[in-house]
């Protein structure tokens, strides 16, 4: 038989009428405690897998061996994941399983996934399924720290899951320490979550996963905290984490971490003697024919003292300034009302620059610059 386009057109609007009819007709069962059909289960796993195969197809995983970016995967994970998926020593929670589709058992499923494919899926999340993108689109580098952490799961039992998502951080028994006698429970229960990633002393991890912020400037760490909260600073860390707290708990947080000592960790490895030297000039002089400012002359002892809003950089982990400089030069880095003036200085930074100071600042662990 053969058929014109008059016929084709005619078959295509009954199929489409068809489909109409039925949808209308209210009888299509979207129950999820229905379950799919095998068969259309299986078809809509091929489609997805052959989905994240073909968009992740162009991306270049970096190296996920590092301590640090599996750090900050498995504090992220304990929140932002487990509860739908479960994890080691901790199973699956009866209402997620009660999903459809259930999400799976990543411990089993993750080594059929390449890295760039646990990328792809953490970042944009699967359509029709509950598994939710990534809440901050601008940060690659936050991704990566979950397919980093996602890589470990299959050989972590409790115990070594525990060591990674909670770091040396001590649960709250009862009291809490002085600086918050009399605050309360909310502050205390705050407080043990940031303490998971940041410790009770802001202190972060060995590894440098976390950025340094018992010793912080108040204001800055005030306001750092807001920024995160209200989504004008982009982080799918922190934004939640800053959000799950209301204004007067984020303030008394912010006093507890400005009141501890800034104490930075020694650096695992020795910082390039080059790489310093540069930075330290850079820092103490700018690069005035490219309009780069000394950065001591806002972040210095003497500047700090006068701008209370300004953040101190000497000791903070080489990785996290990095990170930073590159956001800001991106015109990724929101922050506080203070920002716009960090903002002018990033965009004339080159990626030489930012190694430099990073590793410059980095090396600080004694007396500010
Ligand atoms: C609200 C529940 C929910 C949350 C929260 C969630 N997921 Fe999922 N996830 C799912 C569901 C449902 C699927 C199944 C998708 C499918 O079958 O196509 C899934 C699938 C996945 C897959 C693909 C696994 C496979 O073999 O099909 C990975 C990897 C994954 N999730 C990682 C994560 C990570 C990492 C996080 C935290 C950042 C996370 N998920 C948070 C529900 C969730
Ligand atoms: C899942 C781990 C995690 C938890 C929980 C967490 N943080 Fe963070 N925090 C981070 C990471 C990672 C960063 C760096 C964010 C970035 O790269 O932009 C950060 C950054 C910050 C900053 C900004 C530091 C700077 O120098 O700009 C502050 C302030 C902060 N956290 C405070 C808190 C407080 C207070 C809590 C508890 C309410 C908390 N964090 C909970 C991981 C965490
Ligand atoms: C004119 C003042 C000024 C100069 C000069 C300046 N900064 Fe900043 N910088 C700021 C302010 C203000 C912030 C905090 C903005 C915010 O988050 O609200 C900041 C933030 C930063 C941060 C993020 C800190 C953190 O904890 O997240 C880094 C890293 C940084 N500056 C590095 C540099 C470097 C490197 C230089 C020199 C090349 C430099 N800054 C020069 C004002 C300045």
């Amino acid at each position: 038989v053969r058929l014109g386009w008059v016929e084709l057109l005619l078959i295509v609007a009954s199929l489409a009428a068809a489909g109409f009819l039925f949808a209308w007709s209210g009888l299509f069962n979207i129950a999820a405690s229905t379950g799919h059909w095998a068969v259309t289960e299986v078809a809509l796993h091929w489609a997805m897998r052959r989905s994240v195969e073909t968009h992740s197809a162009g991306i270049a995983a970096p190296d996920l061996s590092g301590l640090a970016l599996q750090q900050r995967g498995a504090g992220h994970y304990q929140t932002g994941c487990a509860p739908c998926h479960g994890a080691p020593g901790a199973p699956q929670n009866a209402v997620a399983a009660a999903m459809t589709p259930a999400p799976p058992d990543l411990q089993q499923t993750v080594p059929e996934w390449e890295d760039r494919e646990l990328f792809w899926i953490v970042r944009h999340g699967v359509k029709f399924t509950g598994m939710p993108a990534w809440p901050a689109q601008q940060r690659a580098d936050e991704v990566w720290a979950l397919a980093a952490f996602l890589r470990r799961l299959p050989d972590l039992d409790a115990g070594s899951y525990r060591a990674l998502a909670f770091g040396e951080a001590v649960p709250a028994a009862g009291g809490g320490d002085a600086a918050l006698a009399g605050l309360g429970g909310p502050v205390e229960a705050a407080l043990t979550d940031c303490s998971r990633c940041h410790g009770r002393d802001g202190r972060g991890r060995a590894s440098g996963a976390f950025p340094l912020i018992g010793g912080q400037q108040q204001e800055y760490l005030q306001e750092a905290l807001e920024a995160f909260a209200s989504g004008g600073r982009h982080s799918g860390f922190m934004e939640p984490a800053a959000a799950r707290v209301d204004p007067a708990v984020r303030r008394q947080l912010a006093a507890h971490y400005a009141a501890r000592e800034w104490a930075p960790p020694a650096p695992a490895e020795a910082p390039d003697p080059t790489l310093v030297a540069a930075g330290r000039a850079l820092a103490e002089e700018g690069a005035p024919s490219r309009r780069i400012p000394a950065c001591l002359s806002c972040h210095g002892a003497a500047a700090l003292e006068r701008n209370p809003g300004y953040p101190r950089l000497d000791g903070q982990p080489e990785g996290y300034l990095a990170t930073q400089l590159r956001l800001w030069r991106e015109g990724e880095r929101g922050g506080g009302p203070f920002a716009p003036v960090m903002h002018k200085v990033g965009i004339a930074l080159e990626p030489e620059d930012i190694a430099a100071a990073a590793a410059y600042f980095a090396s600080w662990t004694g007396e500010r610059p």
